[in-house]
């Protein structure tokens, strides 16, 4: 079976601008795959193209091994899409966002029906079912998009940060759903920026910024190769501790009033850090996928 989407060498421009630099990477059948990097990093003009929203500027796309400038049409029928934005209609209701996203495809009016209760259902948006959609909450909103992008029965999930700005009960909900639907056997592409999320929902990843891929691999992968397995963070720091530190050849980073130290599980530093260098407070951790985002992407602010 090929891949379900390869993309080769793939770059978006704006003019003189580059927002996708010749990224490649393949997506398999039943993977959830994760886009991640900070804001402008090129996640959205990338996804916009797999979908086909947004013409390419140089590299190749192939999604179900189809060619996706000459097949676009078949391709559409097969995946579902979730933008970054909400492009619900305010002025109608849930159901009849539901029920003319179904005519787009096509679909018989009576199985729109059926999937569209199906969907509601699946969402917890029964209730909702003839509420104006301009009256939604964020969290209500987002669930619907969610519901309108799978009205199709797609293979394909794509989804820009599906989870922004929502409040932590929608959020745990959307994750849920999203693994139900994995046991199904979909596959999933989804951009985000929570590393929680990645963790939990994705098999691999990779972390982009300013248009280029800097890693690729399975969350357990990433944080073994970049971080280790545990991390120290000391407040206050000391130059003794940073001679202790160079001495034992020991990882670390300085953010702001924290020392990250990257210990990779040596009981006997950990020993040492927390009977001499934890005049203030010591946090011992296990290492996490925002640890190595944060140490590949630095800590500048973006757009
Ligand atoms: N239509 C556009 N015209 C010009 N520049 C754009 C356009 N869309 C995005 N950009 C720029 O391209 C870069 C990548 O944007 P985007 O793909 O939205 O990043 P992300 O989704 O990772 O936040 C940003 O610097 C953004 O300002
Ligand atoms: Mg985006």
């Amino acid at each position: 079976m090929p891949p379900i989407i390869e993309v080769e060498q793939l770059c978006k421009r704006y003019g003189d601008f580059t927002a996708v630099d010749s990224i490649s990477f393949t997506i398999n059948t039943g993977e959830c795959f994760g886009l991640l990097g900070p804001n402008g990093a090129g996640k959205t003009s990338a996804i916009r193209m797999i979908y086909g929203f947004a013409p390419m500027n140089g590299g190749r796309l192939r999604v179900f091994g189809l060619d996706i400038e000459t097949e676009w049409r078949q391709i559409r029928s097969r995946i579902g899409v979730c933008q970054q934005d909400n492009s619900l209609d305010p002025d109608l209701s849930v159901l009849q966002n539901l029920d003319i996203f179904a005519g787009y495809f096509q679909i018989p009016k009576r199985l729109a029906r059926q999937r569209a209760d199906e969907l509601l259902q699946f969402f917890a948006l029964e209730k909702k079912r003839d509420a104006k959609v301009g009256e939604l909450s964020g969290g209500l909103a987002r669930r619907l998009t969610l519901a309108r992008a799978l009205i199709n029965d797609p293979e394909l999930i794509i989804l820009d940060e599906p989870t922004t700005g929502l409040d932590p009960q929608s959020r745990h909900l959307l994750w849920d759903r999203l693994q139900n639907l994995r046991a199904r056997g979909k596959t999933f592409l989804l951009t985000t920026h929570y590393m929680e999320e990645a963790s939990q929902l994705c098999d691999r990843l990779l972390i982009m910024d300013h248009g280029k891929i800097l890693i690729e691999g399975t969350p357990a992968d990433l944080i073994q190769e970049h971080i280790g397995a545990s991390i120290i963070e000391v407040v206050g720091t000391s130059p003794e501790l940073n001679v202790f530190l160079d001495a034992h050849n020991i990882g670390f980073e300085s953010r702001g009033e924290r020392l990250i130290i990257y210990n990779n599980g040596d009981h006997a530093v950990e020993q040492a850090i927390r009977t001499t260098f934890c005049s203030q407070q010591c946090t011992f951790r296990a290492a996490t996928l925002e640890d190595v985002f944060l140490r590949l992407t630095g800590r500048e602010l973006r757009e």
